[in-house]
């Protein structure tokens, strides 16, 4: 082994047994350390944090023995990839970039709406400062009215001159003026160029109101309910793109058995009818089945009893999509802090979080016993982090900070469904503003947008890409007992034929030099943008907004070679130019 040890004096290099090699080089603090050799790297990295006494036995026979008082190293590791363009495959469905917004704190209500007479700049009552940052993600869909609160909503509450005063018994007993409703709703899609799913009432609901629902806002004909509606303000029908029917129907939606649910979905799917006459033929409207809760083993008996349902289905009923809702959280009731955490919770977060490859495989396998030709997606519909709430917040808002590891989170569970883009076809993060793992934080007239919402603005190329996939060793950063792969990464070819590729550099401690040979592309350029923070929980403030966002960043290309340096625990996304 070669040791090249370069203290503030000079350098003194060293042997050991010639296997591997490594250069650290530094101050004569020994700050940064680059080692090649990733054999070598994991145990040191497990070794380095276990006792400074393990780090300096490591150095034992070298002509330099490092001091007692070394700071810890950052090591800079090397990783190759190689991408094969050709290989391009499936399409990621941009709707896996889904936000979700329910009656729920300040979510809707301060988050989306303050009314035509507020001081904060507004179009009808919808915040424009909010329609422009959302504009920029290309949101596709938005999921809405709840979650919970979808199976105690009253869809006639929300709409004409009058709205009827109600409450919110899921989210803390606040009333519910219902001054946001299914026109303000359509319009905010409209601002902001999304498309409707909406998610009936299946538990304190009848199949007639939700009918009556879907009929109100999309026929195109003169029935007293499309005249309900142009008298109400809209005279041409609405898109109504994707129906959820019912919301967790195991639990908060009516805690139905699987038998009795898939007697409702029966019902719901043959009479809730879209009758807009643009999607009859294309552009139908999708149905989505409540699925599994997702973070338990034994959910797999509710995705077999649907599925078993669809193969045999009549004429009658049909579905699109099967829901999955799997949070974060660590354990319930969440009680991981969304701020003022350290490298611990950082890397136990990020385990947690990719346990949502094993349950997308787990259930996209039970899906495929039963539709081998994946007609029904997988709609990952609530997803993200869900963390203690505030300190001084209402527990029943759901409010928590949104920080760096959220932005590590949300791209792992980005390529984690990308990666299986043949079946997951849609997903909603929950949620988008104000609630667990927001886009935005907003403050009265104040925002603030959050290192999650960079991501996603980030990974706007990939609505739509091709997938291509990416061989590469991920190495292993190790904290404590945990144990994470260093990197990951996701490559995907866009409509206009460039390749992207994203990287997530999981390891706080330490830079990685990508090194990726590329095939089926003759490379020139590459470029984008990384985003890091100063810490694992940096945050981003009303006060000091901009700690969390991205920086340009460009690699090094030569012929098939692309060369880049990964900060630690950052998220990056660049494209080549050809
Ligand atoms: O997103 C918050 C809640 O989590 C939703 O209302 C519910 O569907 C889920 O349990």
């Amino acid at each position: 082994m070669l040791f090249t040890l370069t203290s503030g004096s000079g350098t003194t290099v060293c042997k050991r047994k010639g296997e591997l090699s490594a250069v650290w080089a530094s101050g004569g603090s020994f700050t940064k350390c680059s080692i090649l050799g990733r054999r070598f790297t994991r145990r040191f990295t497990a070794l380095r944090q276990k006792a400074p006494f393990v780090r300096r036995a490591l150095l034992f026979g070298c002509t330099l023995i490092a001091e007692a008082t070394i700071a810890p190293a950052v090591v800079a590791q090397k990783v190759q990839l190689s991408v094969d363009v050709s290989k391009a495959s499936v399409k990621i469905d941009r709707n896996i970039f889904g936000q979700f917004a329910e009656h729920l704190g300040h979510g809707v209500y301060e988050g989306i709406w303050v009314g035509p007479d507020s001081t904060i700049p507004n179009t009808r009552g919808i915040r424009s400062d909010i329609v422009a940052a959302l504009r920029a993600l290309k949101v596709p869909n938005v999921r809405w009215p709840g979650g919970c609160f979808a199976d105690e909503y009253h869809w006639r509450t929300g709409i004409g001159a009058q709205r009827v005063v109600t409450l919110n018994p899921n989210w803390g007993g606040v009333i519910e003026p219902n001054t946001f409703g299914t026109h303000e709703f359509m319009d905010f899609l409209d601002q902001i160029g999304a498309e409707a799913y909406i998610s009936v009432n299946v538990g304190s609901g009848t199949p007639r109101e939700a009918a009556e629902w879907l009929e109100y806002l999309t026929a195109a004909q003169p029935t007293t309910l499309a005249k309900e509606r142009a008298a109400n303000g809209h005279q041409a029908a609405y898109r109504v793109s994707y129906l959820g029917i019912g919301n967790e129907s195991w639990g908060c939606g009516g805690n139905m058995t699987p038998d009795y649910y898939l007697s409702q979905l029966k019902i719901y799917s043959r009479f809730v009818r879209n009758f807009n006459p643009s999607q009859q033929d294309k552009q139908q409207m999708l149905k989505i089945a409540v699925g599994p809760g997702g973070s338990e083993t034994e959910w797999g008996y509710w995705t077999e009893a649907v599925m078993r349902a669809y193969q045999n289905r009549q004429w009658s009923w049909d579905i699109n999509g099967l829901s999955m809702h799997s949070y974060t959280v660590g354990h319930w009731p969440p009680s991981f802090a969304s701020v003022g955490f350290g490298e611990t919770e950082y890397s136990q977060i990020l385990k947690f979080t990719l346990e949502m490859e094993d349950l997308v495989s787990k259930h996209s396998a039970i899906m495929d016993k039963y539709d081998p030709q994946k007609k029904v997606a997988l709609v990952v519909d609530e997803w993200g982090a869900w963390y203690a709430p505030l300190p001084g917040t209402s527990p029943g808002f759901l409010v928590q900070q949104n920080s760096l590891r959220d932005a590590i989170l949300a791209a792992l569970n980005l390529n984690i469904f990308a990666h299986h883009a043949d079946r997951v076809r849609m997903a909603n993060i929950a949620q988008m503003i104000n609630v667990l793992q927001a886009m935005i934080l907003t403050d009265k007239e104040k925002m603030v947008l959050t290192p999650t919402y960079y991501v996603f603005k980030m990974y706007v190329p990939f609505q739509e890409a091709t997938f291509v996939p990416v061989a590469f060793d991920a190495g292993t950063y190790i904290h404590g007992e945990i144990s994470l792969p260093r990197i990951d990464a996701l490559a995907a070819k866009d409509t206009a034929g460039k390749l992207w590729l994203a990287f997530t550099n999981l390891d706080p401690n330490q830079s990685i030099e990508v090194e990726a040979s590329l095939a089926g592309i003759i490379a020139r350029s590459a470029a984008g943008e990384t985003l890091t923070g100063p810490k694992v929980d940096s945050v981003n403030t009303f006060d000091a907004a901009k700690t969390v966002v991205p920086k340009p960043i460009s690699a090094k290309v030569e012929g098939r070679k692309l060369d880049l340096t990964l900060e630690p625990k950052s998220v990056t996304v660049i494209s080549v130019e050809q």
